[in-house]
């Protein structure tokens, strides 16, 4: 059977109210009862989460969980909180997290919990700058290799990875990476995961391009990059060129 692509849409603090939310949740749902190849997780604002009743045509992401696991923590939900309300994924160690203080201790914590809890983490994973000197490889190795070094290897087949260079995600992107540099990291990145496990698991690990995604370059990135899905972040808020992006991965 061959795997469903992953499309995931983090809507990131977004829309700015419950009426906008409703109204983009509808436009959403009336394109993903048509998917038939493709999984499609919405990671909105957890406030929103239980607008989205449990559906069969999207799936639930968080875009950030807690390592608590219940108690005096101001402001965090736990895993159990988010399974409670039908969520799968949890995205962890975005940059926009990291830039907020999650450390790769912290990323590796959150990535144990939600593991627990059977959250699939969507780990992001990228390099801040690309230097000549190829340091930029040894920071997506530690990002890994810190954030897996207590998983068990039988959890692994949970995992997924967002590859998401720092310089191409957001409004002062520099622009997306290309589908040739994201199948060269991919490649990279399988092979630090056949460190932590067998070469099936490492190679079933669905690796995600983020960054700067759009209608055009969605196809690339799933065609030449290979890219098993893709993290989506504005255009997912933008319904024309986000059922673009979700048609790119039904028909490649
Ligand atoms: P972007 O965000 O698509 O707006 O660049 C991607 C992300 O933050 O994951």
């Amino acid at each position: 059977m061959v795997p469903r692509r992953l499309i995931v849409g983090n809507w990131k603090m977004n829309p700015g109210s419950l009426t906008l939310a409703k109204r983009l949740l509808g436009r959403i749902r009336r394109r993903a009862e048509k998917l038939r190849r493709t999984e499609l997780i919405i990671c909105p604002p957890a406030l929103f989460l239980p607008l989205f009743g449990r559906s069969n045509s999207i799936t639930l992401g968080a875009q950030d969980v807690s390592f608590h696991h219940d108690g005096a923590h101001t402001g965090e939900i736990s895993p159990a909180m988010f399974r409670s309300l039908g969520v799968e994924y949890s995205i962890i160690g975005h940059s926009e997290r990291r830039e907020s203080g999650d450390t790769d201790e912290i990323v590796a914590q959150k990535l144990a919990a939600a593991l627990e809890y059977r959250l699939r983490p969507i780990l992001c994973v990228g390099e801040r700058e690309r230097d000549q000197s190829g340091v930029y490889l040894k920071v997506i190795r530690a990002q890994i290799e810190s954030a897996l070094q207590k998983i068990p290897k039988s959890e692994l087949k949970l995992l997924v990875i967002a590859y998401e260079p720092v310089w191409a995600i957001g409004v002062r992107a520099r622009g997306a990476s290309t589908p040739e540099d994201f199948l060269e990291q991919s490649i990279y990145i399988r092979k630090i995961l056949s460190t932590f496990t067998d070469t099936a698991t490492a190679l079933r690990v669905p690796v995600l391009y983020g960054g700067s995604v759009d209608a055009e370059n969605a196809a690339p990135f799933l065609d030449k990059g290979k890219a098993h899905g893709l993290l989506v972040g504005r255009e997912s808020l933008d319904i024309e060129e986000f059922g673009k992006i979700l048609r790119s991965a039904e028909v490649l």
